[in-house]
């Protein structure tokens, strides 16, 4: 069969039709160029995984992957075609060789092609090493991870086109299943990302796990451990960029991999109930906020906000006879756990972490706002905590918001419209988002002759206060005279220069 026919095999089980451009993403002229100088090297040349998946899905296809195979066994013919290509291409071309892998990247406008010999891998029996050998390109298939990402097409120009399935994937595509081609036991366990990656594609592409398949992911879900946590989290992000990230979380948990990833996610999942009162299972809740974060395409890292913005609770939780479950404080631990896990996950340890922590931290104001009198002082004080961060902040809020009772849905919501209006407006009247005291700790010392002390703290705190709870208005004068007035109280008497100023 050849691809095309494969495609139309797709659409016709689809029940639809495509347009003939995107027919000819496997018709190009590069794959042609490839495959004439493969022909005059006397090498055989395939395109294969991804790229071939994503074409006949419809997606966009991104990096080329060719596997190249040397009938007379001449070492690293990946390398060598990638060589003869680029002279071929002249000016533009770039190759990069990896002699250690026998592997080749040539870079060619906006096209990114990868070649590599087609290979075998056999076990020594002393040693779980695997001994990587030269092969052939029904090796190569044998030991590829999923069905769908085991598919060929043959670029050399007498069999161009030819469409290679040696284990079924285009019957997956249709039926959109996960299965590997070998025994799971053994894919998963040469390389236990693939567990990722299954759970990965699964998300992704909206793909269930085949049994068998979903069986062995939970028997090798512990070698996961031997993966770095750098390959583990390019996987987590590409599920956490997916419009429903929960499908895999939910994976995740089914499989046992997420309290080996990340247990204090993990940890939200149960509910506990006593004197009959439940309170709810916050690993679903958290994966509802993560989908209505993700619904309205935000970015990485408000997604990882949403995910992690309730991780204090299971050590916040405490039962109280009158008011039944509580998770005092949950804001606050759970920002104090985000810098320790984004350090273990080798996560970005700057400012996206910071924004993360400071999301999980207010995530609890706009809410005490929204339940109570939306007042200036209390959306000003917001405004001024979350700076830039104000809207992101506001969306997280809104996200977290899963209420099955609609009136209180309804309620919150109409609050949280109220809240946006306000910050609005203060934003347009006294831009708090870069409040600064108009009284300076300067200033006082100098008002009143003093080394710092406390009282320097209190003065500045109750000009603040005076300030954003619009006792006073924002001006240095107004702002004088108040703090004069404070520091009467506590007993402290301006040096004569100061009263001039005051007067002034
Ligand atoms: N592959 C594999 N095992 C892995 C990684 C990759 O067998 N752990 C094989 C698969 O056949 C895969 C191909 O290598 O299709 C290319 O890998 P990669 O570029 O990582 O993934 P893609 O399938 O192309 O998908 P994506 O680009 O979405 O990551």
């Amino acid at each position: 069969m050849t691809i095309q026919e494969a495609i139309q095999e797709y659409d016709d089980f689809r029940q639809q039709t495509r347009q003939t451009d995107s027919l000819q993403a496997i018709d190009n002229p590069l794959l042609h160029r490839i495959g004439e100088t493969a022909d005059a090297l006397g090498l055989e040349c395939y395109v294969v995984g991804g790229y071939v998946r994503d074409i006949i899905l419809q997606r966009p296809s991104k990096d080329i992957d060719v596997v190249v195979v040397s009938p007379d066994k001449t070492p690293s013919p990946g390398i060598q075609l990638a060589q003869a290509l680029a002279k071929a291409l002249g000016k533009g071309a770039h190759v990069s060789v990896f002699r250690n892998f026998g592997t080749a990247q040539l870079k060619w406008h906006e096209h990114e092609v990868e070649f590599v010999g087609a290979r075998r891998e056999s076990y020594n029996r002393d040693s779980r090493k695997p001994i990587v050998e030269d092969g052939t390109l029904d090796d190569d298939l044998h030991r590829r991870d999923f069905t769908i990402n085991a598919l060929a097409v043959c670029l050399n120009e007498a069999k161009f086109g030819h469409f290679i399935d040696l284990f079924d994937g285009l019957l997956d595509l249709e039926d959109g299943i996960i299965a590997t081609p070998l025994d799971p036991d053994i894919t998963f366990s040469d390389d236990p990302l693939r567990m990722m990656r299954c759970i990965r594609f699964a998300t992704q592409l909206r793909f269930q796990i085949e049994e068998e398949t979903a069986e062995a992911l939970k028997r090798n879900a512990e070698r996961i451990k031997i993966i770095s946590q750098e390959r583990i989290i390019d996987e987590l992000n590409k599920i956490m960029m997916t419009p429903s990230p929960s499908i895999g979380f939910i994976e995740l948990s089914r499989s046992g991999l997420l309290p080996l990833i990340l247990p204090e996610v993990a940890a939200l999942e149960g509910v506990e109930s006593r004197n009959g009162k439940a309170h709810k299972d916050n690993f679903y809740h958290t994966l509802e906020v993560l989908d209505n974060v993700a619904s309205n395409e935000a970015s990485l890292w408000l997604r990882w906000a949403a995910l992690l913005h309730d991780i204090g609770k299971p050590r916040s939780k405490r039962w109280d006879n009158t008011a039944g479950w509580t998770f005092h404080n949950h804001n606050y631990i759970g920002q104090k756990m985000v810098t320790p896990l984004f350090r273990r996950m080798k996560l970005p340890m700057d400012e996206r972490m910071n924004y993360v922590e400071k999301l999980v931290g207010l995530h609890m104001r706009p809410i005490a706002i929204a339940d109570d009198e939306v007042t200036d002082s209390a959306v000003r004080r917001l405004l001024f905590e979350a700076g830039e961060d104000i809207d992101d902040l506001m969306r997280l809020c809104e996200a977290d918001i899963t209420s099955k009772n609609r009136e209180k849905k309804q309620r919150f919501l109409q609050n949280f419209q109220l809240v946006r209006e306000k910050l609005i407006d203060l934003q347009a009247r006294d831009n708090y988002r870069t409040w600064h005291n108009p009284i300076t700790g300067e200033e006082i010392m100098e008002t009143y002759a003093l080394q710092p002390c406390r009282e320097i703290g209190i003065l500045k705190q109750a000009v603040k206060d005076a300030i954003w709870d619009s006792v006073i208005p924002n001006d240095h004068d107004a702002a004088f005279q108040f703090m004069l007035q404070k520091a009467k109280e506590l007993g402290l008497e301006p040096v004569k220069a100061c009263e001039r100023h005051a007067s002034t």
